[in-house]
């Protein structure tokens, strides 16, 4: 099972960003962590981070051909981007859409995803280990053992 994991603006600065909202995790420390569950899951993970519109449109395109499942963190382009939603719809795979914090106890325009309605899930607001209840819940769900909906229509 391939898990393809997208990861937008500004995520290659976490640990200094504002620590105290996004944690002290790196984003090379959370792949570890995300990499490490996944082998133990018997899933392979593919880690991708991006503070390009355009080549988060390419990656989640190209997801069609490669991908099982995928997490995405789009960042702040979860807030905005038409383009990504379009890209996410078009590639039809499922995925969890994952942040560190909760968007909706957030400013009000991070209260809006353009993504959440084509998720199999969110999982939001538990910092580095959202990743981590995410994968655990794309692949029960990939595996068809959450009892959630295992064909995803979007
Ligand atoms: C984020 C939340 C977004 O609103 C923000 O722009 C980010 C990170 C999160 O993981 O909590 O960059 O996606």
């Amino acid at each position: 099972m391939h898990i393809a994991v997208v990861n937008g603006p500004n995520l290659n600065l976490l640990g200094v960003r504002e620590p105290g909202r996004y944690g002290t995790m790196s984003l090379d420390a959370i792949e570890a962590s995300v990499r490490a569950r996944a082998r133990e899951l018997g899933a392979e993970i593919s880690w991708l981070q991006s503070n390009h519109e355009g080549e988060l449109v390419e990656a989640i395109q190209g997801l069609r051909a490669r991908a099982d499942g995928a997490l995405i963190n789009a960042a702040a382009y979860t807030h905005t981007s038409i383009a990504i939603r379009d890209a996410v719809r078009a590639a039809a795979v499922p995925f969890v859409e994952v942040h560190l914090t909760n968007i909706w106890g957030r400013e009000e325009e991070r209260r809006k995803s353009l993504l959440a309605d084509l998720a199999v899930g969110v999982v939001a607001g538990f910092g580095a280990r959202s990743y981590l209840l995410g994968l655990e819940g794309l692949v029960e769900t990939l595996r068809g053992a959450s009892g959630a909906p295992t064909s995803v229509e979007i």
